[in-house]
């Protein structure tokens, strides 16, 4: 059984569980960007959008919060263990960390892996196969295999495991040739060719592909996604406004301001009531207003201004101290996250917060009364926060 490897990058320590809970949200948004704008649309996996709409794919986020590599390993194994996934990935955010060492890490982990699972394989083959992702993978257009690395360059390095019983199953109905390939070539799911012309097929489509696109913008394009993942990352660290208290910095953990109280309403007139006034909202800095009972937030997005309401679908916290970034409310409980312009979250399905019409008038920010008295009949019970 060969030996564990060592992780190739340091531990981020002393992140607060809700700061994690907050990057876990935003690494896992950075990987949609890359397959929804990048991945997808340019058809460079053709399994990709399928394998998600039909849940074979599944993906998880490291907390780097230690270097032990035995909760990787263990993941590893619980995966391997679930036919029904076809392509795994471990998101590691956060991590400085060469691509070489990267993918020497990612290959030795796996190979560490299935020989543990030697014995729980039919054929006493490996079970997965791995592909390493990362955002500066090195690559040249002297061909098209050489180009592959170029459509890796994930936001975030990330370890894609695949399975090779289900792809071979796959293949096998599309041609009976077997050829034996080196899994640092998987290109992605559906790019481990079991015959090499199929091979070929994809890795020269995806050249024809990112030569229509222009290879200086596909590499510009994921470079783009990259800086906007760490940027985001490095907000939530230090704090969305280190006017309000940084969240966290690298080994230690700040302490927030107590939450203030809400204010009352300014004016009302008219059936409308004005909750704030608009030349004071600092950018990304909720206020917190309680009108006819109702708990809200007033917030200055970078397309205007948001009325929401103020408490968390999932615990009831207030989202008076919601990290705001991307145009996007991060809950600092747990990492939920709302879209301002929606009150959708992207990383939690199902999950909304409502949001209130608004109007600005004479420097105020007005809503209606009668908005508000729907949202109370609809919602007559509001629980506590409750802080497990
Ligand atoms: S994410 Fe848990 S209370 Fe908001």
């Amino acid at each position: 059984v060969r030996p564990v490897p060592r992780a190739p990058f340091e531990a981020l320590e002393g992140l607060s569980p809700e700061t994690w809970a907050a990057i876990e949200v935003a690494a896992l948004e950075a990987n949609d960007s890359y397959l929804t704008t990048f991945l997808e649309p340019g058809s460079f996996c053709p399994f990709s959008k399928g394998g998600r709409k039909r849940g074979q794919t599944a993906r998880f986020v490291h907390r780097t919060e230690s270097t032990e590599v035995e909760p990787l390993l263990a993941r590893m194994l619980e995966v391997a263990r679930d036919p029904s996934k076809l392509v795994i990935q471990v998101i590691v955010p956060l991590v400085e960390v060469e691509p070489a060492a990267w993918s020497a890490f990612c290959r030795a982990l796996t190979e560490a892996g299935n020989d543990r699972l030697r014995g729980e394989s039919p054929d006493g083959g490996d079970i997965l196969a791995v592909a390493p992702l990362h955002p500066e993978l090195p690559y040249t257009t002297r061909s098209p295999y050489s180009l592959i690395p170029l459509f890796r360059r994930t936001p975030d390095p990330t370890i894609q495991w695949v399975r090779n019983d289900a792809l071979e199953a796959l293949y096998r109905g599309r041609t009976g040739d077997t050829v034996f390939i080196d899994p640092a070539e998987v290109l992605s799911a559906v790019a481990r060719p079991p015959a090499p012309d199929l091979f070929t097929r994809i890795a020269e489509s995806n050249v024809k592909m990112a030569q229509r696109l222009g290879i200086a913008e596909v590499e510009r394009t994921l470079r783009e996604l990259a800086a906007v993942a760490r940027e985001r990352y490095a907000r939530i660290v230090l704090g969305a406004d280190p006017a309000r208290g940084a969240v966290a910095v690298q080994g230690a953990v700040a302490e927030e301001p107590a939450l203030a109280s809400p204010r009352a309403p300014l004016a009302r007139r008219e059936g409308r009531v004005a909750l704030a006034r608009a030349s004071e909202l600092l950018p990304r800095v909720p206020v917190r207003v309680e009108a006819d009972d109702v708990e809200l937030i007033v917030v200055r997005g970078s397309e205007g201004l948001h009325v929401l309401h103020g408490r968390c679908p999932h615990r009831s916290a207030s989202l008076a101290d919601a990290i705001v970034a991307d145009d996007h409310l991060v809950c600092r409980r747990h990492g939920w996250d709302f879209l301002l312009a929606s009150g959708r979250s992207a990383g939690v399905p199902g999950a909304e917060i409502a949001r209130f019409d608004a109007e600005i008038d004479d420097d105020l920010v007005w809503i209606e009364e009668r908005s508000l008295a729907r949202w109370r009949a609809e919602n007559p019970v509001i629980e506590p926060y409750d802080e497990q």
